[in-house]
């Protein structure tokens, strides 16, 4: 599928070149270094793809408070699921995946739910992201990248910010509360303050 996108991209190159719209010299160094930056971030994916059922996201969102004026980051955000439901509570919501196709499906989700206002999804590794902006992450990963992540939640994010985890907790920082839905364990943690 991957090869297919590229072996595309550099058909197109041709097109272009062939049909005088432009160089393949100019094109194709562009379009394949663009191929190979995808290539290269797909290959920082270091959890599946495994979706939140849609009660344990309500629920992910009503105990993390998410209103108006919370800039809410989901790391790791698949079809979207997350975001749309914060931004419909009206939080600026914005996604971070490496998966170019969940990245498309995620964005077309956004612009169906007719949130494309509140809610955006970027293609990038989320052990790279700045997470000083958010007011609340949001994450379903696994529980060694819990802990890869929880230097950067504890150092960049501002006290009083929250932090809520699908199924997976921080090690020993221990949350402030639990919630059971469906099965499902949700942790919430608030970011105390800077020593
Ligand atoms: C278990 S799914 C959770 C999806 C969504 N947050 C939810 O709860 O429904 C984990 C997601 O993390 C993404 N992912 C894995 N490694 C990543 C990385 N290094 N940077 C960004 N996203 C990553 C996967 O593509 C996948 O969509």
């Amino acid at each position: 599928m991957k090869t297919l996108n590229r072996f595309s991209l550099l058909c197109l190159s041709l097109f272009l070149a062939v049909t005088g719209l432009a160089t393949f010299d100019s094109v194709a160094p562009s379009l394949a270094s663009r191929a190979a930056h995808a290539q290269d971030l797909e290959s920082k994916k270091i959890v599946p793809f495994v979706p939140t059922p849609q009660e344990v996201v309500d629920k992910m969102i009503e105990l993390a408070g998410v209103k108006t004026g919370d800039v809410v980051y989901d790391l790791g955000s698949g079809d979207g699921r997350i975001v749309i439901t914060a931004a419909k509570k009206g939080a600026r919501a914005v996604g971070f995946d490496v998966d170019g196709d969940l990245v498309k499906e995620s964005r077309e989700n956004i612009r169906k739910a007719g949130v494309q206002e509140l809610a955006e999804i970027r293609q990038q590794d989320i052990l790279t992201v700045d997470l000083s902006g958010a007011s609340v992450v949001t994450m379903y990963l696994l529980p060694d990248v819990n802990l890869k992540l929880r230097p950067n939640v504890l150092s960049q994010m501002k006290p009083g910010s929250r932090v809520v985890s699908h199924a997976f907790d921080m090690g020993d920082w221990k949350p402030d509360k639990t919630e059971r839905v469906d099965g499902r364990t949700i942790y919430l943690w608030t970011v105390p303050a800077k020593k």
